[in-house]
């Protein structure tokens, strides 16, 4: 079986696949889109290894010409260092304006790979071959393409829509189960902010779920990908709408920093961080106790973590995230739960509410 979605963006528009066992088949997917026959991979190290043969028989089956770099695993990798690699590789190669690039990995070669295609002679096509949870249900879908710098995360970036991306659930049987979990945060997160029955199907299937049941995994991948695509749609530079997808995250993110990106992946921040808004939405009387309860249930069942290390102060965790994520306006807006499957931005809620929910939060 595979689902097709098509994200909608004017000219920017893509065709997104979901299947199982469907990594051979990008050549055939590639072939009616692709405006020369030069194709260029890149990877990471370890996917290179597991995945990477599959794509390039597949690619050269229907004749493209094909080169492949691979870079170290891991987020160092969004550097400008790697990122000059590609780019060095790519002239080496002598990639022209028609060539595609393919981004074969998790979220890290989706972000280096999307931003080299984003920059090289103005803005090259490519395609997403998402291989982690994280990266399919969430980087898959909204263009947006970064390294880091020294100084902070993302900050060096463009949007940049792929052409094509195509996700094999397969590639997740290689994935160890923590990151599994930890991607599901994001469709859990959809559930919440938009999706009731979407929350509703996870917690009814999740042991189908981590035991990577490939039916139930298809469904629920492209329903958080049809998800993000229609928030994108209506908002695909990020100016409002799209920050619904920051639920559980201003929290997330200041614990991620605190922990000097370390001790969390970052699903299990952002689990911890759902947990908090949520208890604060419970303390501004704008979410029920069970609707917080199913919430941290299912959290708990998936299991990630909902509840912050002891030796990190509230006090440390809301300057953080004030930092995080000072607005033009210089206030914290923050995404809260009205009930499962609805949310609103709130931008007046004082430190001391932030704190309080934060020490219930241990
Ligand atoms: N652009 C976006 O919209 C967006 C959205 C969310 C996250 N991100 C970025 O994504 C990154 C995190 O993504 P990630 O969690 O996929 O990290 P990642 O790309 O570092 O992958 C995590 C690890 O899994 C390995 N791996 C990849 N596929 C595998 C497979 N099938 N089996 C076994 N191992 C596999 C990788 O080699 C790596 O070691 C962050 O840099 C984040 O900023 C971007
Ligand atoms: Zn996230």
């Amino acid at each position: 079986m595979i689902k097709t979605l098509h994200v909608e963006l004017n000219e920017n528009s893509y065709p997104l696949f979901v299947g199982a066992g469907i990594l051979n088949q990008i050549g055939e997917f590639l072939k009616s889109q692709a405006k020369s026959t030069k194709v260029f991979i890149v990877t990471d190290t370890f996917v290179k290894h597991q995945y990477a043969p599959l794509v390039l028989e597949s690619l050269k089956d229907v004749g493209f010409d094909v080169a492949i770099i691979d870079v170290p695993v891991g987020e160092e990798s969004k550097s400008l260092e790697q990122l000059s690699r590609v780019l060095d590789s790519l002239i080496d190669n002598q990639l022209d304006r028609g060539a595609t690039l393919i981004a074969l990995g998790g979220g890290v070669i989706g972000d280096l790979g999307g931003f080299a295609a984003a920059v090289y002679m103005r803005g090259i096509a490519y395609v997403q071959i998402p291989t982690t949870l994280q990266a399919q249900v969430d980087a898959s879908v909204g263009g947006k393409t970064a390294i880091n710098h020294p100084k902070g995360k993302n900050l060096i970036g463009a949007f940049h829509q792929p052409k094509l991306v195509l996700i094999d659930v397969n590639t997740l049987e290689t994935l160890p189960q923590r990151d599994i979990q930890s991607g599901l945060i994001e469709v859990i997160k959809i559930g919440v902010i938009r999706d009731e029955p979407l929350f509703e199907m996870v917690e009814e299937n999740l042991s189908a779920i981590l035991n990577l049941e490939t039916e139930t995994l298809i469904e629920m991948i492209a329903c958080a990908c049809a998800n993000k695509a229609e928030i994108v749609a209506k908002d695909e530079k990020e100016s409002g709408l799209r920050m619904v997808l920051n639920y559980g995250h201003t929290f997330g993110h200041a614990l991620e920093a605190l922990t000097h990106y370390k001790k969390y992946r970052h699903g299990e921040a952002v689990s911890i961080g759902m947990n908090c808004a949520a208890k604060l939405a419970v303390n501004l009387g704008m979410f029920s106790e069970t609707d917080f309860e199913r919430q941290r249930a299912l959290l708990n069942r998936a299991k990630l973590p909902l509840t912050f290390p002891y030796y990190i102060s509230p006090e440390a965790l809301c300057g953080a995230m004030s930092l995080d994520k000072k607005t033009l306006s210089g206030r914290l807006r923050l995404i809260l739960p009205t009930r499962i499957g609805e949310v609103v931005i709130r931008d007046d809620v004082t430190d001391t509410k932030i704190i309080e929910a934060i020490s219930q939060c241990y």
